[in-house]
């Protein structure tokens, strides 16, 4: 097992500061950690952009308009969609979803991702079935391998660091030197939610397979799990943390036999 400790989420709470506070706040927390959570938050487009701004550009959703919202064309609305989870769309299935990078065959690197919980939902349900958010510092994925691989953890590091074929048919590094890295474990690291899948179906005996697979095990072990309330804005450093969430009931049948749906509503944006 490894020594390495889990860092803290740092929790502002809207209601106690004013603007300019609490982006200097929140730009101390990215700096140093790289995660925040700003409780209370008003959940109005409006607001969360503007909030947002202070950061750099909120990115046009790229993926297809279905998620966009009707407000605003920055933010991603995930909500469950029966119709969506039946074509298997990604964040739109009731399962877990493994830590990945926002936007991540974009170069260079988006360098903030946000989220903001509108609706949480249904929160009575068994442990990571209430759509908890995960949170992997990356860091510590690296050095939990590097503790628990011993002799076989350098070259697993550079196959991350080495090209490895993405479902795009482009190859890129999963891992990327940081010029503020603060230690050498410390790497930026893009990951896509389908890309071990991929890489297990069509490279199976890839060297970057086998590291990537060690790669989402540690996130998996060491990521923080959250579950956001309503007002819960996350916002966090895009090279050195991954994001994900435990899985969500979309549908139950009330007493009366009649089908219901999860309201859970969260909106994501990516900043550059
Ligand atoms: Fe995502």
């Amino acid at each position: 097992m490894s020594s390495v400790l889990a860092p803290e989420l740092e929790t502002i709470s809207w209601r106690r500061m004013d603007g300019p506070e609490l982006v200097h706040a929140a730009r101390a927390a990215l700096a140093g950690p790289g995660v925040l959570r700003v409780s209370e938050f008003p959940t109005t487009t409006r607001e969360y952009l503007r909030f947002l701004r202070a950061f750099g550009e909120p990115l046009r959703y790229y993926g297809s308009d279905a998620g966009t919202h009707p407000e605003a064309s920055e933010i991603w609305q995930i909500k469950y969609d029966p119709e969506s989870a039946a074509r298997g769309e990604t964040h739109a299935l009731a399962g877990p979803l493994s830590a990945h990078s926002s936007q991540s065959l974009r170069d260079p690197r988006p360098r903030f991702f946000s989220m903001l919980m509108v609706n949480a939902g249904w929160q009575h349900l068994p442990l990571r079935t209430n759509g908890e958010s995960v949170l992997a510092p990356w860091r510590l994925a690296v050095e939990t391998m590097r503790a628990d691989l011993g002799a076989a953890f350098d070259s697993v590091r550079q196959a991350l660091l080495d090209e490895v074929p993405f479902p795009d048919g482009s190859s890129r590094t999963v891992a990327y030197q940081l010029a503020s890295a603060r230690s050498v474990d410390d790497l930026g690291i893009r990951l896509k939610s389908d890309l071990l899948p991929f890489l297990e179906q069509a490279w199976p005996m890839h060297r970057g397979t086998h590291a990537v697979r060690h790669l989402v095990d540690a996130a998996q072990k060491t990521a923080l799990r959250i579950s956001l309330q309503s007002g819960d804005l996350v916002l966090l450093d895009n090279d050195r943390w991954g994001h994900g969430r435990e899985s969500v009931v979309g549908t139950a049948q009330n007493l009366g036999g009649e089908l219901t749906l999860n309201p859970r509503e969260l909106w994501s944006v990516t900043i550059d």
